[in-house]
């Protein structure tokens, strides 16, 4: 966890968990869309670089293991009787992803590095949760948040690859403070990324 802490600009606040005890069905639902759209993510990535091998690779395995995630989530869901309707989506994703700069090799950069702060950000909740939540959520979030912390390390790797260290330096500032705000800002709905309640 040190290397994800030292990373993430905050730590997520105790009213963020509070709330998610507030809205245990909501947070599983809400996980589950998470899950799938980290593999959707990575997918539309493999669509558009062809000529990357490096990150082929690393993302079809990442793709397979969200898609896992998703499956082990919908089965708690299962056993616990947790409906899955549509919710809308957190503001948190959209609001990095605003700040991607539009020209390649830049967007590709800024993408992956999105995608590292994403998952960084999803270890760390995982960690935050496990000592407040049931015994089989908390072994199951204990196990999810070893592979976020393995997709936090591939995406800053793939982005380390193809911009110099001090174009990464850079973004990473501009990034990470646009995720400090979407963090520790008031938030009109929860979900897994959202910031503290209004
Ligand atoms: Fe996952
Ligand atoms: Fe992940």
């Amino acid at each position: 966890m040190a290397p994800i802490r030292e990373f993430l600009p905050c730590a997520t606040p105790r009213a963020w968990i509070d709330w998610a005890l507030e809205h245990p069905e909501l947070l599983l639902v809400d996980h589950a869309n998470c899950e799938k759209k980290a593999a959707s993510t990575a997918l539309n990535l493999m669509y558009r670089y062809t000529d990357h091998p490096a990150l082929l690779n690393k993302l079809s395995r990442l793709a397979r293991e969200e898609l896992r995630h998703f499956e082990q989530v919908i089965a708690i869901m299962g056993r616990r009787g947790v409906d899955y309707p549509q919710i809308s989506a957190a503001r948190y994703a959209g609001g990095l992803r605003e700040q991607v700069r539009r020209n390649e090799p830049g967007r590709l950069v800024d993408t992956l590095l999105v995608g590292a702060i994403i998952e960084a950000r999803s270890c760390e909740r995982f960690a935050a949760l496990v000592p407040v939540l049931d015994a089989e959520l908390a072994e199951f979030y204990s196990s999810l948040l070893k592979s976020e912390s393995r997709h936090f390390q591939d995406y800053l790797k793939l982005a380390a690859a193809l911009g110099s260290a001090a174009e990464v330096e850079a973004r990473l500032a501009v990034l990470l403070e646009v995720e400090r705000e979407l963090i520790e800002s008031p938030d009109s709905e929860f979900r897994f990324h959202s910031g503290v309640p209004a």
